[in-house]
C-alpha cells in the first residue's frame, strides 16, 4: 500500500476524508456505567467529563432533570475548557468569566456583561444528538443540521437490558488496525493459543473457553482445542447489507468441519461469538488518530447476564473510571518468555484474551506502516474491508451515502446478525449453522427472531 493510501484510510480528524466518513455513522461516546456513582464516586456530585472522539474535544454532562449533553469543549467566549466548569444542575458554567450554558449549548448567563446586554442570546455552542441504547450513549457528528441515521436494528441493541452487558477499553492505535484484528479469524490459531484446555465448567463470560457447538463421537471440545489443532483456516467474505459475512472453515476429519460464522458491520464493528449463547459485539472508535476504545456489547440469547461477574473479571485488567488496560507498552505488556516456552504461544497471561489482542495492534506502532506488510491469502477479509472503505471514503466525498449503516434504505435488513462457532456435518456444513443459528433465536426468551416479512 502506497503511504498516502494509509494516510487516507486511517486520519479521522476534523476535516479528514476518513473522519468525515465516521461522521456519517452513530459513534459510542460513553458508558451509561460512567455516570454510576458506584463506579465512579465522583459522580454524585458532578455528573461531567470531557470526551475526546473523532480527534474532537467535547464535554459530556448530565443535567438535573436526566438529560444528557454533549458540547464542543472549547468555551465559546474565549476557548478555556468548559470540562473544568461548574456543574449546576441546569447546565455548566465556565469558571473563566462565568458563561453558562444549557444541555442544547445554549449560552443562558453572561454575567460579567453589563445588565440588560443580550449578548446570551446570540450565543449558542456546538451540541451533538445523543441515544441510550444498551448503555451506551451514542453520538452523532455528520455536518451541522443534517439528519442523523436511522439506529439500527442488531440484536445487542433489540435484547433488553438484562440480556445485554456494555464494558470497552483503551488501546494506544489508530482504530483500524485495531478492528482489522477482529476480522482476522486466523489469528486465533496462533495469538490465543493455548497448550493446555481449561475445564469446561468454568467458561462462563470468557472468550474463547467455551465448547464449540455439537460434539465429536460424544466429546465436547473447547474453541482452545479446536483452534490450536486445526490452524490452516478456509475463510470466505460474503458481502452484506451492513457490511460483510465471514465464514472460517477448518476441516477436522473427512466427515466433520469447524464453522466459526461471524461478521463486520461497516465501518468498526464485529460481531463474534462468545459461547453458545452469547455473542460480542465490538466496535472500535477512534480517539484520535493513535488511540482508539474498543466499546463492546455482550448479548445473551437465554439467561439474564451476570452483569456483575462480567465487570469483575474484566476490572482486573482494566482499570476504572478511564478504562485503561494494566498492562500496555510501558510494561512489555505483562510478557512472560517462560510462560511463552511452556504455557502459551504469546506469553501474556492465560486469564484475558483482550490483552493478546491489545498487544497485536498496539505493537505495530501508532499508525501501522502498511507500505511494508505483506498480505497472505488468509487475509482476505482485511483486503476486503480495506476495498469497501476505499470505496465509502469516495462515496463520501462525491456526496453520496456510504456503505452499511449510515443509508436509511436498508433498514429492513439491519437485523441479527447470526453467528456460530460449531462443529458440524462437512458434507452439510452450511444447513447445519443456519439451524443452529435459528435455534438460538427461536429459544431466546426476547424477540429475536427475524419477521417473516424480512
Ligand atoms: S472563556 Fe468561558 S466565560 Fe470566558
Ligand atoms: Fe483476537
Amino acid at each position: 500500500m502506497k503511504a498516502d493510501l494509509n494516510e487516507r484510510i486511517t486520519r479521522i480528524g476534523p476535516g479528514t476524508p476518513c473522519g468525515n466518513l465516521m461522521r456519517q455513522y452513530w459513534q459510542p461516546v460513553a458508558l451509561l456505567d460512567e455516570f454510576d456513582p458506584v463506579l465512579d464516586p465522583r459522580m454524585a456530585t458532578r455528573p461531567v467529563k470531557p470526551v475526546r472522539l473523532l480527534g474532537q474535544d467535547m464535554v459530556l454532562f448530565r443535567d438535573e432533570s436526566g438529560r444528557f449533553a454533549l458540547l464542543d469543549r472549547d468555551c465559546p467566549h474565549r476557548g478555556a475548557d468548559l470540562s473544568f466548569g461548574r456543574y449546576e444542575g441546569d447546565g455548566v458554567r465556565c469558571p473563566f468569566h462565568g458563561w453558562k450554558f444549557d444541555a442544547t449549548g445554549q449560552c443562558i448567563e453572561t454575567p460579567g456583561e453589563p445588565t440588560g446586554s443580550k449578548l446570551c442570546t446570540h450565543v449558542k455552542q456546538r451540541h451533538y444528538p445523543l441515544v441510550l441504547h444498551s448503555g451506551i450513549l451514542f453520538g452523532w457528528f455528520g455536518p451541522e443540521g443534517s439528519e442523523p441515521p436511522p439506529f439500527p436494528s442488531l440484536d445487542c441493541f433489540v435484547a433488553p437490558n438484562t440480556h445485554t452487558f456494555a464494558f470497552k477499553g483503551l488501546w494506544r492505535c489508530n482504530w483500524l488496525q485495531a478492528f482489522e484484528v477482529g476480522i482476522d479469524p486466523a489469528h486465533t490459531s496462533f495469538l490465543h493459543r493455548f497448550f493446555k484446555d481449561e475445564s469446561l465448567d468454568d467458561t462462563y463470560g470468557k472468550q474463547f473457553r467455551a465448547a464449540s457447538v455439537g460434539d465429536i463421537g460424544g466429546e465436547r471440545w473447547p474453541m482452545t482445542k479446536i483452534m490450536r489443532e486445526f490452524h490452516q483456516p478456509k475463510i470466505t467474505v460474503d458481502p452484506a447489507p451492513f457490511g460483510m459475512r465471514l465464514t472460517t472453515l477448518r476441516e477436522m476429519t473427512g466427515d466433520i468441519s469447524h464453522v466459526r460464522v461471524t461478521h463486520a458491520i461497516f465501518p468498526h464493528t464485529f460481531v463474534i461469538p462468545l459461547s453458545e449463547t452469547m455473542t460480542i459485539t465490538q466496535m472500535h472508535v477512534p480517539v484520535d488518530d493513535v488511540n482508539t476504545y474498543w466499546v463492546s456489547i455482550f448479548t445473551s440469547f437465554d439467561k439474564p447476564v451476570d452483569k456483575k461477574t462480567m465487570r469483575d473479571q474484566r476490572t482486573r485488567f482494566i482499570s476504572l473510571p478511564h478504562y485503561i488496560p494494566n498492562v500496555g507498552r510501558h510494561n512489555n505488556w505483562g510478557y512472560d518468555p517462560e510462560e511463552q516456552a511452556t504455557r502459551t504461544y504469546l506469553g501474556m497471561g492465560e486469564d484475558d484474551i483482550n490483552s493478546h489482542d491489545q498487544w497485536a495492534c498496539e505493537s505495530m506502532g501508532p499508525i501501522q506502516d502498511r507500505t511494508r506488510e505483506h498480505l497472505g491469502t488468509s487475509d482476505v477479509a482485511i483486503m476486503t474491508n480495506r476495498r469497501n472503505l476505499m470505496k465509502a471514503i469516495d462515496a463520501v466525498e462525491k456526496g453520496e451515502k456510504p456503505l452499511g449503516l449510515a443509508q436509511a434504505d436498508i433498514a429492513a435488513q439491519r437485523f441479527g446478525p447470526d453467528t456460530v462457532d460449531g462443529i458440524a456435518p462437512a458434507a452439510d456444513w452450511q444447513a447445519w449453522w443456519q439451524g443452529r443459528a435459528a435455534e438460538k433465536r427461536e429459544a431466546a426468551p426476547w424477540p429475536a427472531v427475524i419477521p417473516a416479512a424480512q
